[in-house]
């Protein structure tokens, strides 16, 4: 394995590195990518962990893996209630997290133990390490301008902007440009309260915390970066992409479907969109049909990831309609889940039509892939603005879920004059990404003063 050889020729710190991800794949695969950064630097690696949503160690034989109790009933261990989810396991896995700690501090058998490095969203590990003297360093998974949206949490509230009207939909935020109302992290919940403390929390237990890694760069993020230094004055290291560091393991929950790839392989480059909105949003049955005939309209190839649990009320694609995959003659291909990181490398991907999750917003950019963008929830309508309208890499569907704009955002991506600067963009950034993590570039630097920091403690 290419990051054990590398670990091998670094000299070996002799200093031990807790990692604790948040249980969801959108947050697991970017902290293993980060333990395999500061693995290749010469620290070594426990990664804690819950019962639910536990990650496969197969791919890891370089790290201890430790799992604590989470307390998690089966009806609770559902992404459904995201934010109830998020909340039980900030209260359950207190004691078995600051058990496991002890445990861990007490063990003279390993390097001795730097810092705990968090998921923002784990914020009840603060007061834990804090318990132990254990220095915090927090990993936000998301991107920097959506977070400081979340931080802006409490100023929205103030001035009316959240909870939001329908009404106000367009209006501009004039707090946080580019975003409109539309266009802020929210969520739809039963106890919007929860979400709204569960967001105070994060905020305060990052600031509270020793530094902020993110899985950002400094060329993409700079204005947000630069504010988000002077509001959260503790050391901030942006080293992504994370997974363009090194040749990445597979952290995925779900098994692959490599005939992804064999399909992909038999198509013309660029021809084909890619389907696929990550690992926890939920859509209607009404908008899968839509999407469905949105992909067949447009007449070009598509790789289209239906995760079972995608369309809410059904098991898998059984509400197509009947005789839907025959008509298809092949020029489409349906998996529960692929192996992205893969498909989007591949040349015969065109475009991402993605829900803009921060991992797959990032992904793609790295490939060079232009996004359709259609976001579901929180951090994710935040990207979506960023990659239309900052970025400039993408076009969001925006006046509704319909068969015709599906097809004419596929075709303006994809094939048309309009779309042309789309595409140049992309790669220009793609280029940028390259230029960052080279010798001297601006993550390779964020990567050494990290590793220099954490070794400090
Ligand atoms: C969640 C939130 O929804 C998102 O907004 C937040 O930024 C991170 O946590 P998720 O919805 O799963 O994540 O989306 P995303 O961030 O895109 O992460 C999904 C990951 O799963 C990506 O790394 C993607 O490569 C991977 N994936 C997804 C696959 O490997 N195969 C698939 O078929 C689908």
């Amino acid at each position: 394995m290419e990051i054990q050889r590398e670990a091998q020729l670094q000299e070996r710190l002799g200093r031990q590195l807790i990692l604790f991800p948040l249980p969801l794949q959108g947050h697991i695969s970017p902290m293993l990518q980060l333990a395999n950064i500061l693995y290749a630097k010469g620290f070594s690696i426990t990664i804690v962990h819950t019962k639910f949503n536990s990650p496969n160690p197969t791919n890891y034989p370089h790290f201890t893996f430790y799992p604590i109790f989470d307390g998690l009933s089966e009806s609770e261990s559902s992404p459904n209630d995201i934010i109830s989810l998020l909340s039980l396991l900030n209260q359950n896995c207190i004691v078995p997290f600051q058990e496991a700690l002890a445990q861990l501090l007490a063990d003279k058998s390993g390097d001795p133990i730097a810092c705990l490095i968090s998921d923002a969203i784990l914020h009840f590990t603060s007061a834990v390490a804090k318990s132990f003297n254990l220095p915090r360093i927090v990993l936000r998974t998301g991107g920097v301008s959506s977070f400081l949206a979340f931080a802006a949490f409490p100023l929205l509230l103030e001035k009316g902007y959240i909870p939001t009207q329908d009404g106000r939909a367009e209006e501009p935020v004039v707090e946080l440009p580019p975003l409109r109302v539309k266009d802020l992290p929210v969520i739809k919940t039963s106890n919007p309260e929860k979400f709204y403390e569960l967001l105070a929390s994060m905020i305060q237990e990052t600031k509270n915390s020793s530094g902020l890694i993110w899985n950002s760069f400094e060329e993409l993020e700079e204005s947000a970066l630069t504010k988000l230094r002077q509001d959260f004055p503790i050391p901030i290291f942006p080293v992504g992409p994370f997974h363009k560091h090194f040749t990445v393991s597979s952290s995925s929950l779900i098994a692959d479907d490599t005939s992804s790839i064999s399909w992909l392989n038999e198509q013309s480059p660029n021809s084909v969109i890619y389907v696929g909105f990550g690992s926890i949003a939920a859509i209607e049955e009404k908008e899968f049909i839509e999407i469905a005939w949105g992909l067949v309209n447009s007449k070009l190839p598509f790789l289209w990831v239906v995760r079972p649990g995608l369309v809410r009320g059904a098991e898998w694609i059984e509400p197509l309609p009947e005789g839907f995959l025959e008509m298809l003659n092949g020029r489409g291909h349906i998996v529960k889940w692929a192996p992205q990181l893969e498909v989007l490398a591949h040349p015969a991907v065109g475009a991402f039509w993605t829900h803009n999750g921060w991992n797959s917003t990032i992904e793609s950019i790295c490939e060079g892939v232009p996004m359709i963008c259609m976001p579901c929830f929180t951090d994710q309508l935040v990207n979506a603005r960023y990659v239309s309208h900052v970025w400039k890499v993408g076009v969001q569907l925006e006046n509704g879920l319909d068969r015709v704009n599906i097809e004419q955002a596929i075709k303006k991506i994809m094939v048309e004059k309009e779309g042309e600067e789309i595409r140049k963009q992309v790669l220009n950034l793609k280029e940028k990404i390259n230029l960052c993590l080279e010798l001297g570039g601006s993550s390779y630097n964020s990567v050494k003063s990290m590793v220099n920091y954490i070794a400090s403690f």
